[in-house]
């Protein structure tokens, strides 16, 4: 456990802890603190990262010993990617403005902590605030603003930064130049280990997260995402982390000219492989600019956002077991539609298992008939529901061994199905769905 250490305690003989500012998030503690060997005895921000709880990493159920050596393995797979990314992010600090400097990183009693520039100014969230629709030009202006930075930020050459938790309480308008300045970047939040479950520790905030991030799929468009969210927020006044379905309704709460609508729904469209890519694509809309002659193929970028991904991380096979093999939507119309598991296909890392997955967005509460014929193996349907982080089975009520058959009850949402043979067996299938009124 960590210690949250008390107001007055001095770090390195120069750190003084002034306040507590923050304890409530899964990844760190933050502190105002003074540093009492500078002449001028400036303010800074101290951040002490969190130590995993066998309860975060559910393995709670585990004997003692071995939920040790799990969370030191954690612990230091943490560390190690941490310090990976302390160092781009620091980097990147010194040489833009509206990213605080990172002054130094240390360990001292056994726990890791690193020194921030402190800025003074408002959090975002007092301009963005609950009730308080801001008009359509105030709020493209806002996201221009948001977005330069980020432009900036993606365009790092070296490390792919990603931000996972943009929202208005992370960015602080500074008072000396009234710019703003984006804080709590999402250091080392995909840390894997064998013997924990992927996904255990996600971060992010609801309403303003990614959809795809629940899936392990990250890139510069989930920040793109979680932008538009605020854009969102401002446009109609609502705070998307207490407003369920926000981001497909916004339109009915707010009047906009219909560019912008187009704009805003490309940054926050469910399938992230329709946003827009990075910060650059999503500003030049913004702004009307068309873009210039088509930009060749972007490579760089893209290799770049991959090893940066890949650092991000860390262990990225874990990660392709989870990844939906395709983008199958099941289209509940009642009629057969022939599938194939294949001993080719991408196999679950645990058991070996094939699986083919669907995708199917539920407007309204409803049952979901889903129908699995095979000759060659015995069906097995798991689901993905919109808040959950994992495959949970469902139930058949068929009769035969290789006509399975599920009724859901769906509430609006995402799902995923995913199917596989009961014994690690491939070969063709027919699927049917339908719905009927709850
Ligand atoms: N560099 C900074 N300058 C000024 N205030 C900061 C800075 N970093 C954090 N804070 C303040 O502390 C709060 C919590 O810090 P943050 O980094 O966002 O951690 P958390 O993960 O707990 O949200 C912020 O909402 C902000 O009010
Ligand atoms: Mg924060």
């Amino acid at each position: 456990m960590n210690n949250i250490l008390p107001i007055g305690t001095l770090l390195r003989d120069r750190y003084k802890i002034i306040d507590l500012l923050s304890n409530h998030t899964g990844f760190g503690i933050t502190y105002k603190i003074k540093d009492a060997n500078h002449p001028n005895q400036p303010i800074r921000i101290l951040k002490q990262l969190k130590k995993p709880t066998a309860s975060k990493l559910d393995i709670e159920n585990l004997p003692i010993q071995q939920q040790e050596e799990i969370l030191n393995q954690y612990w230091q797979e943490y560390l190690r990617l941490f310090r990976i990314e302390t160092q781009a992010l620091g980097k990147l600090g010194e040489e833009h403005k509206q990213i605080p400097t990172i002054y130094e990183r240390f360990e001292e009693g056994g726990e890791e902590f690193y020194v921030q520039e402190y800025i003074a100014g408002h959090s975002l969230s007092q301009e963005v605030r609950q009730n308080k629709k801001i008009s359509e030009q105030k709020t493209i202006n806002l996201l221009i603003e948001i977005l330069e930075v980020f432009e900036y930020i993606q365009n790092n050459p070296d490390y792919s930064i990603i931000h996972r938790d943009i929202k208005p309480d992370n960015i602080i308008r500074r008072s000396s130049d009234n710019k703003l300045v984006v804080i709590d970047f999402g250091l080392a939040k995909e840390v894997t280990v064998p013997g924990t479950k992927i996904g255990s520790i996600l971060g992010g905030t609801k309403g303003y997260i990614a959809p795809e991030i629940l899936l392990r799929i990250v890139s510069f468009a989930s920040d793109i995402y979680s932008i538009g969210m605020i854009g969102v927020f401002a446009i109609t006044g609502e705070d998307p982390s207490y407003t369920p379905l926000l981001a497909e309704n916004w339109q009915t709460k707010a009047s906009v000219s219909p560019e912008f609508a187009a704009v805003l729904n490309k940054m926050i469209c469910e399938d992230y492989q329709k946003r827009f890519q990075n910060a650059k694509a999503a500003l030049q809309a913004l702004t009307g600019n068309q873009p210039s002659p088509p930009p060749p193929f972007p490579w760089k970028l893209i290799l770049g956002t991959i090893s940066g991904i890949i650092l991000i991380i860390g262990v990225v096979m874990a990660v392709i077991s989870i990844l939906p093999k395709s983008n199958n939507q099941l289209i509940a119309d009642g009629k057969a539609k022939s599938g194939q598991l294949t001993s080719s296909d991408q196999k679950e890392l645990s058991s070996d298992k094939t699986y083919d997955v669907y995708t199917f967005k539920s407007d309204k509460r409803q049952y979901l008939t889903v129908q699995i014929i095979s000759n060659d193996f015995q069906p097995q349907l798991t689901i993905l529901k919109p808040d959950d982080k994992y495959f949970n089975p469902v139930p058949n009520v068929g009769i035969k061994d290789n006509d399975f058959t599920a009724s859901i009850i769906l509430e609006p949402g995402t799902y995923q199905f995913k199917i596989t043979s009961t014994e690690a067996a491939s070969g063709n299938y027919v699927i049917k769905a339908w719905v009927t009124d709850k």
